[in-house]
């Protein structure tokens, strides 16, 4: 191991001295474009509403000059990707308005597409939990245990979504139901139909965690029996983080996902040290965001600090992407 000179030679406080030497030292940087803002649309409204459970965000309808204005705003702070989830008017058994050709997401993006056109980088979350009424992320089934997801049925859903939403103009299709053989199935589909050059940002390292209670708020998408722990990954288990990336990896992901983010951070490095040919991607869940916002609004903190503090984890961690609530604000902060 190589061995530091000792004090009083060295000084490490020397290079902390003032912020332009802190500046000029530093290695990990964080920047708009690094940054994927969530956004939510949903076709039982006709104008923006506040979100309750995630302040400071809204509910857009999918083909509204507000959600327009929006993208076009996080354009100008140079946050240029975003990351769109659907709400249904009704949910039903089959969770038919995720792959309608004129459900939410597809209007949305469709609506984008027409009014700004390609700039902005455009992924849709590729789920059927917020569009079906039983709120799992796969179909259930009577199974010999009772009721479980019938894993390979589920594929054949997940290729439909995949196709309306990149018939509709999306560069990315983000599959966040951890269904065995997901990515494949979808890069499957692509390919029949013509969008081979539609990438796949997979949720690969998804885990079964609480931070997601206020986004299941957002979306009313809680399973309404059981919980996602026999498709979602157990937080105790280690062997699953290699075998998910790598699967993903093999199928043909374009983007490896963490989630969540702060409490996976070995997670993230573990990924950014072993695959190096992929671009990682952490998603900074709904938990999180009202960590920070909570903290700042009881007086316990400041929220830029905090909120810059957790993005440089995530960042250090070895995440070149961040998919975030904090993008709009984060930006403004690091433009000045
Ligand atoms: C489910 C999905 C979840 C999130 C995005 N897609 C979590 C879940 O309900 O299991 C969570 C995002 C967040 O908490 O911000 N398909």
């Amino acid at each position: 191991m190589f061995v530091l000179p000792e004090f009083p030679v060295s000084r490490p406080r020397r290079l902390r001295l003032t912020t332009a030497i802190r500046d000029l030292v530093r290695d990990v940087s964080l920047s708009p474009s690094d940054l994927v803002l969530p956004v939510f649309v949903s076709e039982a409204l006709e104008r923006p509403a506040p979100i309750e459970s995630l302040p400071g965000h809204y509910y857009y309808p999918p083909t509204s000059k507000e959600l327009v204005d929006h993208i076009g705003r996080a354009l100008e702070l140079g946050v240029k990707a975003f990351l769109l989830f659907g709400v249904p008017k009704v949910k039903d058994e089959a969770a038919s308005r995720a792959y309608a050709s004129d459900g939410p997401v597809q209007e949305a993006i469709r609506h984008i597409r027409k009014e700004i056109g390609w700039e902005p980088v455009i992924a849709a979350d590729l789920c059927i939990c917020g569009y079906a009424s039983h709120g799992h992320c796969g179909v259930p089934k009577k199974c010999r245990r009772g009721v479980c997801i019938d894993n390979d049925a589920t594929l054949e859903i997940y290729r439909r979504i995949a196709v309306s939403q990149a018939d509709a103009g999306a560069d990315i299709i983000a599959p966040s139901g951890m269904m065995d053989g997901q990515v494949k199935a979808i890069r499957e589909a692509l390919d029949g139909e013509g969008f081979s050059d539609v990438s796949i940002m997979s949720y690969s390292v998804k885990y079964a965690s609480s931070f997601y209670g206020p986004f299941r708020d957002v979306m009313d998408s809680a399973p309404r029996w059981g919980d996602r722990r026999s498709y979602q990954m157990d937080p105790g288990n280690t062997h699953d983080i290699l075998k998910e990336a790598l699967l993903d990896v093999a199928e043909g992901a374009d983007i490896l996902m963490v989630k969540p983010a702060l409490p996976y951070l070995d997670v993230i490095y573990r990924l950014h040290t072993t695959i190096t040919t992929h671009p990682l991607a952490a998603y900074n869940v709904s938990g999180e965001y009202m960590m920070v916002k909570l903290l700042a609004e009881g007086g316990y903190g400041d929220y830029n600090s905090l909120m810059l503090e957790v993005l440089t984890s995530i960042k250090r961690a070895g995440a070149d992407i961040i998919i975030t609530y904090h993008a709009l604000d984060a930006a403004k902060l690091l433009r000045g």
